[in-house]
């Protein structure tokens, strides 16, 4: 099997399951309970949160556990709109980000009255800062951009959205959906008030997620219970998924800068072949791009059908975001690039990982290139 869609998810490192399982098996008290083996569970899960704090340069009291990135999006972004909106309704984002934080925006806008401005970006992928200047407001209370685009892979500026903000309206809070950043950059927490984080995306569990909150950004709950997380989110803790994150996180910062580096080679050269192809262009950005990401667009061909003539050859690739994969329009990133439909509507996206190798590679490749001579154009 050539695997070769790790942005959509990562393969569960083995150190992970087995610690997971033994967790599962030992450490099933309520961390809330009064009594010791309550007491041992949550001491654990609060060493977790001591560590990841640790390794993002945070305060404990600053990370909060949830089930995965979309939540972690979805209470940043209502949570502070909720909490800020007597200060005012307006919230800027990008038309480029994951579902989780467009959709979250839209209902903000749609369902509670807030008024939204969705950004463009260039034939690159990247925000206009200058039209970013131009949209906030004295009524601006929130700024949410992601860092590292998942359909191809464009990072965004932070440190100059931030200096921006210092700038024109330092009240305003700006929120980063980091998931594609997490193992793969460095990750400057000091620069945002409330960033995302996935496990899944690193080789940790599914259903297990990170907020990042400055100690000076107040957030309503989105779900009201007991004390858990600091009152932020009710219910009683996934205590094993919990602990889980301080070892994903541990294991995927580890050599980044090297696993960069060897990725960074793998998508050059994949990069240097499509290019060989007639029909093929990239749409990824070469400069400030996350090399762990590649879209190219096979002009002409359905990229439904590509994906499963390379599926037949156990080689999986993504049309473009997972999340909105089943819908049928074209992607919503391509579109905000402008790029033309017959591009836009032919993407596939490719993703790499540390552990992908030359050969399979090498394989892809070669099976796409048969592909594109065997299968037939659209009309
Ligand atoms: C950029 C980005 N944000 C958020 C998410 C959602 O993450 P999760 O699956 O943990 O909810 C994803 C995953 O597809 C993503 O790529």
């Amino acid at each position: 099997m050539i695997y070769l869609d790790y942005v959509s998810t990562t393969p569960l490192n083995k150190e992970v399951n087995q610690m997971y399982q033994s967790l599962l098996n030992d450490y099933f008290a309520n961390a809330d309970s009064l009594y010791s083996l309550g007491l041992q569970t949550s001491s654990l899960m609060e060493k977790s949160r001591s560590l990841i704090a640790q390794m993002l340069n945070v305060k404990p009291t600053e990370i909060i556990f949830t089930s995965g990135a979309s939540e972690s999006n979805n209470t940043a972004i209502k949570g502070c709109a909720f909490q800020y909106q007597n200060r005012g309704k307006h919230i800027i984002t990008t038309a480029i980000e994951h579902s989780s934080v467009y959709n979250t925006c839209l209902q903000l806008r749609d369902v509670f009255g807030f008024d939204v401005d969705f950004i463009s970006v260039d034939q690159n992928g990247h925000i206009d800062l200058d039209e970013l200047k131009n949209k906030i407001r004295d009524d601006t209370i929130l700024i949410s951009i992601m860092y590292v685009n998942n359909e191809i892979g464009s990072i965004q500026p932070i440190d100059k959205i931030r200096e921006l903000i210092l700038n024109m309206n330092p009240k305003i809070k700006l929120h980063v959906d980091m998931v594609q950043a997490l193992g793969k950059i460095p990750v400057d927490l000091s620069l945002v008030d409330m960033a995302s984080f996935s496990a899944h995306k690193i080789y940790g569990l599914k259903g297990s997620g990170v907020l990042y909150k400055k100690e000076s950004t107040t957030l309503v709950p989105l779900i009201c219970g007991g004390q858990q997380e600091n009152n932020l989110r009710g219910g009683t803790s996934n205590t094993a998924t919990h602990i889980m994150f301080a070892k994903t996180l541990r294991l995927a910062l580890e050599d980044q800068a090297q696993k960069f580096q060897r990725v960074h080679a793998l998508n050059q050269y994949v990069r240097n072949e499509l290019m060989r192809e007639k029909d093929i262009v990239i749409n990824s950005p070469i400069e400030n791009c996350s090399p762990y990401i590649l879209s190219f667009s096979a002009i002409g061909y359905k990229p439904e059908v590509i994906l499963h003539a390379l599926e037949a050859k156990e080689c999986y690739v993504s049309t473009k975001s997972t999340c909105s994969s089943h819908k049928n329009d074209v992607s919503r990133t391509l579109a905000a690039m402008g790029v033309d439909d017959a591009i836009a509507k032919s993407a596939i996206r490719i993703s790499f990982s540390h552990l992908t190798t030359q050969e399979e590679i090498d394989e892809f490749l070669y099976h796409l290139q048969t592909i594109l001579k065997t299968i037939k154009k659209q009309r």
